[in-house]
């Protein structure tokens, strides 16, 4: 399978601290990857480098068969930053928004509109089109941040924390959604996520970051307590069920400070 994503020996400071060190990994198409880690773990870092927003220190990025500043020229890249607070009365509707993520594309305004409603539905969001943004609840602006992230038909998307302040059960959909998403759109996903547990059950693999890459594989091996406590550090109590924990239907992870 080819790869449409690398990272080579990649190491990135801001002020002069190392946020990164020595990060290898390689994603390929139609792969869908979570990138997970403490906060402060550099997972955000991790994202803008890939976009070319932060430069590397030392070490490469190639994304689309190119270095980032021209992979992101190409439209082919969606990209939902980790999420800051909407004002109620931001003054754009629902498909203002979508709208966003046509900037620059040479199409007429007509066809513009027809493509955000094709994705306005395409989210489960028909008919909200010309509801005001802000108005709406956290997970329906999500949808509609999706939307404007996948109306250009990118070929990649990176989601930070895209499910922060969703319900369990509307993560749950918003996973097949983005496997739905995969299949019909033929698109590469990385996203950064604090729900391991949930998380690792839909993604091919987890990368697991803090400052160096702990861990980067299959979703199955990463529940152990060497790496968890790489990442989390050791003053956690892991209770682990394993997949094939019959009491268990799911992977089921619990963290609790030692006394
Ligand atoms: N612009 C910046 N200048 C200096 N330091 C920064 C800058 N942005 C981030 N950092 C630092 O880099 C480290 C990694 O931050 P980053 O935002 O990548 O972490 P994260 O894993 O995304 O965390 P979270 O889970 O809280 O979103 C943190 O220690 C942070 O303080
Ligand atoms: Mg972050």
């Amino acid at each position: 399978m080819s790869h449409i994503l690398k990272v080579e020996n990649l190491t990135v400071k801001l002020d002069g601290r190392t946020v990164l060190e020595d990060i290898n990994l390689s994603i390929n198409r139609r792969e869908i990857v979570a990138i997970v880690g403490p906060n402060g773990g550099g997972k955000t870092t991790l994202i803008k480098t890939i976009l070319g927003l932060v430069k590397p220190f030392t070490g490469n990025v190639e994304i689309l068969g190119t270095v980032p500043k021209e992979a992101v020229k190409t439209g082919k890249i969606g990209y939902l930053p980790q999420k800051t607070e909407i004002p109620r009365n931001f003054p754009f509707s629902a498909l203002d928004v979508v709208l966003l993520g046509l900037i620059g594309k040479k199409i007429p305004k007509k066809e513009k509109i027809k493509l955000a409603k094709q994705y306005i539905s395409y989210v489960g969001m028909e008919g909200c089109e010309n509801k005001p943004y802000g108005r709406l609840s956290g997970g329906q602006q999500q949808r509609i941040s999706i939307a404007r992230v996948l109306v250009g038909e990118p070929e990649i998307i990176f989601l930070d924390e895209p499910s922060t302040g969703i319900d369990v059960v509307a993560q749950e959909s918003f996973y097949d959604f983005l496997e739905k998403i995969r299949e019909e759109k033929e698109i590469t996903v990385v996203m950064v996520s604090h729900d391991i547990g949930v998380v690792s059950r839909f993604v091919d693999k987890v990368a697991g970051l803090n400052r160096k890459l702990h861990y980067y594989g299959h979703p199955k091996e990463f529940f152990q307590r060497h790496i968890l406590e790489k990442l989390y550090g050791t003053d956690v109590e892991l209770i682990v069920h394993s997949p094939e924990c019959v009491a268990c239907e799911h992977f089921h992870l619990d963290f609790r400070k030692e006394k």
